[in-house]
């Protein structure tokens, strides 16, 4: 298993894991593209993890290895803060550590740049996540009425202080 920057051929993958996941964010090709492209040519606010293992393929005595898209994080370089845009794990990966490991991640970047602050929301709903936010040390610092749509509900936001 291994945690990369995501490229734009991790793209496919990415929607596809995202759209099994409903609590997740949900973004159209052509953003993760706009997103990555910048990323690629060194010019990205935006910073994208993959989590992949390599899984056999054929018979064993073949020895053919593809890889397996795991998880990924997504955020978002605003300056003085960042925000976490989107984090997923999937379903059979989950409660291995791979969500905190990311989140992990992001925390060490963004201090290494000199980021003071991150932030995100989060479905109210969505226990899995928030406590997951919480472990990481992010604290509540409020909420937006009617913020999500399919199905309507609000988001909770959270901020995590740097240094
Ligand atoms: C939220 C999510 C990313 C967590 O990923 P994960 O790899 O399972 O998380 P971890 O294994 O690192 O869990 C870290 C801690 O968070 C908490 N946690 C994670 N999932 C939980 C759950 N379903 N119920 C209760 N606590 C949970 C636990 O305290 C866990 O530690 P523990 O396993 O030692 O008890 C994953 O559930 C997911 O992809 N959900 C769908 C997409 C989504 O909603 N993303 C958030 C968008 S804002």
């Amino acid at each position: 298993m291994r945690i990369r920057p995501a490229t734009t051929a991790d793209i496919p993958a990415m929607l596809e894991l995202e759209q099994k996941c409903p609590t997740a964010a949900h973004w159209t090709p052509r953003l993760y593209q706009v997103a990555l492209r910048t990323e690629e040519s060194g010019d990205s606010k935006r910073w994208v993890l993959v989590v992949e293992q390599k899984v056999e393929v054929g018979t064993a005595s073949e020895g053919r290895e593809t890889p397996e898209l795991l998880a990924f994080l997504v955020a978002h370089d605003l300056g003085p803060e960042w925000e976490l845009e989107n984090i997923v794990v999937a379903p059979s990966a989950r409660r291995k550590g791979l969500g905190a490991r990311l989140v992990g991640e992001l925390l060490s970047h963004a201090r290494e740049a000199g980021n003071e602050h991150v932030f995100l929301e989060v479905r109210e709903s969505n226990q899995a996540a928030r406590i997951l936010y919480e472990k990481s040390g992010f604290e509540e610092t409020g909420r937006r009425s009617g913020y999500y749509l399919n199905p309507p509900e609000d988001a909770i936001l959270y901020h995590r202080r740097l240094r």
